[in-house]
């Protein structure tokens, strides 16, 4: 993503309701602070939890920046218009990250929800897309089934976890799937029911990119399932796939991954010993990354060799 270049916004919807009201989808306007804070003034305390992660009631400045967005962030706000006047109904926003993805974060008035959320996102989706931001990432509560929902719908995969209560989300913007960020760890794609790998912290404090996807949903369909591409796995160092014992749809899933990409499959069982199979996962996926990346990629991990040293994680 170009941070310095202004936002180019191809999006401006208009929806006329039966009852005569008009909806309008915009970028936001720095003359959007008061109608901002109106439309935060009405979350209940549920609602500024799962927004806040805590009670907190924003103040002008909060809505300040809301209205007036950085470079490189972009913010879009549905107007309600009735034959008495104007408000906001809902705001989504992404801001820049380093790694070049986006941060999102969105808000529906309560008598609002129900289809406004995925139609904004959408929206914002798209934003992103010809502003050159390929994924969207936010953190979650895990209580909040209506944005985890909004997500599921869309591909989301979890990137992060802490237990039970917060999930680092994120979906792609140009297709059906997210995309690998930029990096030199080795990547791997983790294909668990639910999408929670027992393995990721492990994983990761070896070095790897982990991506946990939750499989199959009617909303979203696996691509993979379709003949269709899935960049995490193209681009991916090795692959796991944890399949529940005598499931179809996952021995079908398990099929498509290993036709794709046979020898950096592993799969995980159960009951399989989490030390062998976080050392075989390892091991292939360093393998690989040495080819992609070449050997004057950044070492990863400092309890191992540079690809300089040795040739023993090489192909
Ligand atoms: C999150 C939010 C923006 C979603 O917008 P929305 O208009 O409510 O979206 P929907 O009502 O269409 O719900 C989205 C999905 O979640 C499902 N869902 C909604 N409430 C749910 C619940 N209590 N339990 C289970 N699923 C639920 C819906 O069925 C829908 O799934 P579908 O697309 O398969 O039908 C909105 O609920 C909101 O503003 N919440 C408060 C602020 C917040 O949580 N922001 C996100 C912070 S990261």
């Amino acid at each position: 993503m170009n941070s310095t270049a202004e936002i180019v916004s191809p999006i401006e919807r208009d929806v006329s309701l039966p009852d005569g009201r008009h909806l309008t989808l915009r970028l936001v306007r720095s003359d959007d602070e008061n109608d901002l804070f109106d439309l935060y003034d009405q979350l209940d305390d549920d609602d500024r939890h799962r927004r806040f992660f805590c009670a907190y009631r924003p103040r002008e400045p909060f809505f300040h920046g809301l209205a007036n967005r950085a470079h490189g962030d972009a913010r879009l706000v549905v107007a309600l218009t009735t034959a008495s006047g104007s408000r906001l109904i809902a705001e989504a926003s992404y801001c820049h990250l380093l790694n070049g993805n986006g941060e999102l974060a969105m808000v529906v008035a309560r008598r609002w929800r129900g289809w406004i959320g995925p139609w904004l996102l959408d929206a914002l989706v798209d934003l992103a897309a010809v502003n050159g931001v390929p994924n969207l990432e936010a953190d979650v509560l895990a209580e909040n089934s209506a944005m985890i929902g909004t997500l599921r719908a869309r591909g989301s995969v979890i990137l992060d976890h802490d237990g039970y209560s917060v999930l680092r989300l994120m979906i792609g913007t140009a297709g059906p799937t997210a995309t690998w960020s930029p990096g030199t760890q080795p990547h791997v794609p983790v294909e668990t029911p639910g999408g929670r790998w027992s393995h990721h912290d492990d994983a990761r404090a070896l070095g790897l990119a982990v991506v946990a996807c939750p499989g199959p949903s009617p909303q979203h369909p696996c691509p993979m399932l379709n003949g269709h591409r899935c960049p995490l796995v193209e681009d991916a160092d090795a692959i796991v796939v944890r399949c529940p014992p005598g499931d179809a749809q996952w021995t079908e899933l398990l099929a498509a991954h290993r036709i794709a990409r046979n020898a950096d499959v592993v799969v995980d069982d159960p009951h399989a010993d989490a030390t062998h199979v976080l050392a075989t996962v390892t091991a292939i996926a360093r393998r690989h990354a040495n080819r992609r990346c070449g050997p004057h990629r950044r070492r990863t991990d400092p309890t191992q060799p540079a690809p300089h040293d040795t040739t023993e994680t090489r192909s």
